[in-house]
């Protein structure tokens, strides 16, 4: 049985209810929504309003329209940055986003966006007042995470969204790793657009993100496409969410991210972000005294999300992810987790760091089993 601490990544095992809710529909009435009139179509694009619905309730968005669903948050985060910037426009990132955001930042840099890219501190954390010093006068955008993919540190959006709002500056927030396991409200974090996966804290299957779009703000397309709705027109429609959503919708996985967050809003959010601290806690303090380790992130645990990243001296990441799964059957994620600049900020752009990550089925017990493994690496290697 592995020991599976790779949540960050996607979540694993899913709720049985997910698995089930996908399983029903694939079986009952996998129609292409809005695209006939018949009674199987018609039921599947209930289905589809009623997880947007959802999803509009839990983010505190104000109608279910502004919830765009997409492939991945990557591709959330894609329509955001390209559909929303234009030659000129000055987008403000910092140096602990992922290459969703970074990536995308730096292709627009080549067609003629500024790019500012505001330094966390030490423990990979940004502050309001650094974001501000970035700010010009043709600042567009503001994107950052919301927590840290690779320290799991929870960055002060609430702050840095009033701060854009009362500016006139977009405000975009990736809550990959937040939404499920932090409460995320975009009225409350004055954020204009928020993208999150369905297959990490909220327990759904991989292939669904979603993208919030506030009260007004408009992007130019990233795909064109059959909607359903006014066929007749060659230019993609004005309304919304149509007018992102060209192509078939990925229903069975809206089905299940739909089951995935009903299951985390009947277990509690808080319950679940209560035990990852708490798991989060122990593993921090019992390896913290081992003089070999080094923990990276902000070193209280409250300032984070299930994550634990951290190097043994003398021994490269890789080597200890390896050691981890093939002679302790525990899975974690080593390297640069698809985040250079937040590497590079940690100083561990050359040794990787491993990072252990968790979800409301991890145990106390696994913990300790990672302890004693890791004790053991130390004195064998
Ligand atoms: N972004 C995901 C991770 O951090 C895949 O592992």
């Amino acid at each position: 049985m592995v020991i599976y601490f790779d949540n960050a990544a996607t979540s694993y095992p899913k709720p049985p209810r997910v698995l089930q809710t996908m399983a029903d529909f694939l079986q009952r009435c996998s129609a292409n929504p809005g695209r006939g009139g018949h009674q199987m179509a018609l039921e599947a694009g209930r289905m589809v309003l009623e997880v947007r619905d959802q999803i509009c309730r839990f983010i505190g968005a104000g109608k279910p329209e502004e919830i765009i669903f997409t492939s991945s948050a990557t591709e959330a985060l894609n329509l955001a940055l390209l559909g929303g910037l234009r030659p000129g426009d000055h987008l403000v990132i910092t140096s602990m986003e992922h290459n969703a955001v970074a990536r995308a930042a730096y292709y627009l840099k080549r067609t003629g966006v500024e790019l500012g890219v505001v330094e966390a501190d030490q423990w990979g954390m940004i502050t309001p007042e650094d974001v501000a010093r970035a700010i010009k006068k043709n600042t567009r955008m503001v994107a950052i995470l919301h927590a840290s993919n690779v320290t799991g540190g929870i960055m002060p959006i609430v702050e840095i969204g009033r701060m854009c709002r009362k500016a006139g500056i977009r405000f975009l927030v990736d809550a990959s790793q937040t939404a499920g396991v932090v409460p995320v409200n975009v009225l409350q974090a004055e954020a204009d657009m928020l993208a999150f996966p369905g297959h990490k804290g909220l327990y759904g299957p991989p292939g669904v993100g979603v993208l919030y779009l506030g009260p007004g703000i408009e992007l130019e397309p990233r795909k064109y496409g059959g909607t359903g709705s006014q066929s007749e027109n060659l230019e993609m429609p004005n309304i919304i969410p149509d007018r992102y959503e060209a192509g078939t919708l990925n229903t069975v996985g809206i089905a299940g991210l739909g089951a995935g967050i009903e299951f985390v809003r009947e277990t509690g959010l808080e319950k679940i972000a209560a035990h990852e601290r708490e798991l989060t806690r122990h593993l921090m303090e019992e390896i913290e005294a081992i003089s070999r380790i080094n923990i990276y992130g902000p070193p209280d645990p409250e300032d984070r999300v299930g994550v634990v990243s951290f190097n043994i001296e003398g021994i490269d990441s890789s080597d200890v992810g390896l050691i981890l799964d093939q002679v302790y059957g525990i899975a974690v994620r080593t390297g640069l987790h698809c985040a250079p600049l937040a590497h590079k900020t940690l100083g561990t752009l050359e040794q990787g760091l491993v990072r252990v990550s968790f979800s409301i089925f991890n145990t106390h017990e696994e913990v300790d089993q990672l302890i004693s493994a890791l004790y053991e690496i130390i004195r064998e290697y």
